[in-house]
């Protein structure tokens, strides 16, 4: 939308944010006000004062002066999917020595993700099934040490083991069909 010029409307960004750096993303790519509601539901008014002080200093840092010139500024870095190489292929790994054991990683790939990980419980740790990470990279997202997991190439030969999510028969049971006012056909 912020791409469009016959459009031309400012552009407010929602859904999903909860710390100064949510916000960020969503005025880089043309956001010129912020809505929250979740967000203050679960933590409170305060987040909104959070969300000031984390991107005034981050402008203090790099001596940017106004909000207004960062509106839309990561625009030149979005792509179309075929602008991607989808022959890519990858997994994720672990620093472990860098786990806090918080489990985030489990749950997300569980149900959100290609149920991956294996936990385990006595050692407070995940362990990865090389070969049924999709790499999603949510549970990258989702941990909070930054730099814990990251993203690794693995070889166009690779195989990855067929799972639930890439079934296509299940794809075949699934029926798309325009949903009316009456509700679907
Ligand atoms: C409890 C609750 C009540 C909401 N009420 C309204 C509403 O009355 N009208 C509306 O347009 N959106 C309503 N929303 C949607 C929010 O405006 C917003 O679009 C959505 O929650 C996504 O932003 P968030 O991730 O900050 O929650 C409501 C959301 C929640 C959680
Ligand atoms: S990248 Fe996705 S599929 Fe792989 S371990 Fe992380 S959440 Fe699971
Ligand atoms: S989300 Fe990160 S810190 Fe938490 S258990 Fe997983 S790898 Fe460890």
């Amino acid at each position: 939308m912020a791409q469009n010029d016959e459009l031309n409307l400012p552009l407010s960004g929602i859904g999903g944010i909860e710390t100064w750096i949510d916000a960020f993303e969503y005025i880089l790519l043309g956001a010129s006000t912020i809505q929250v509601t979740t967000g203050i539901m679960h933590y409170g008014y305060r987040i909104v004062e959070d969300m000031i002080e984390g991107l005034s200093d981050f402008m203090v840092e790099r001596g940017i002066k106004s909000v207004s010139g960062l509106v839309g500024q990561a625009l030149p870095n979005l792509h179309e999917t075929e602008a991607f190489d989808l022959e890519r292929q990858g997994i994720t790994q672990y620093d472990l020595e860098k786990c806090i054991g918080c489990g985030q990683c489990y749950i997300v790939c569980q149900d959100a993700a290609g149920q991956a990980i294996e936990w385990d419980a006595a050692s407070r740790r995940p362990k990865l099934i090389e070969d049924k990470c999709l790499s999603c990279m949510l549970c990258k997202f989702v941990c909070p040490v930054s730099d814990l997991i990251s993203y690794k190439e693995m070889p166009q030969d690779w195989k990855r083991q067929e799972t639930a999510v890439m079934d296509k028969n299940m794809e075949q049971d699934i029926k798309l069909e325009p949903f009316t006012k009456e509700g679907p056909r």
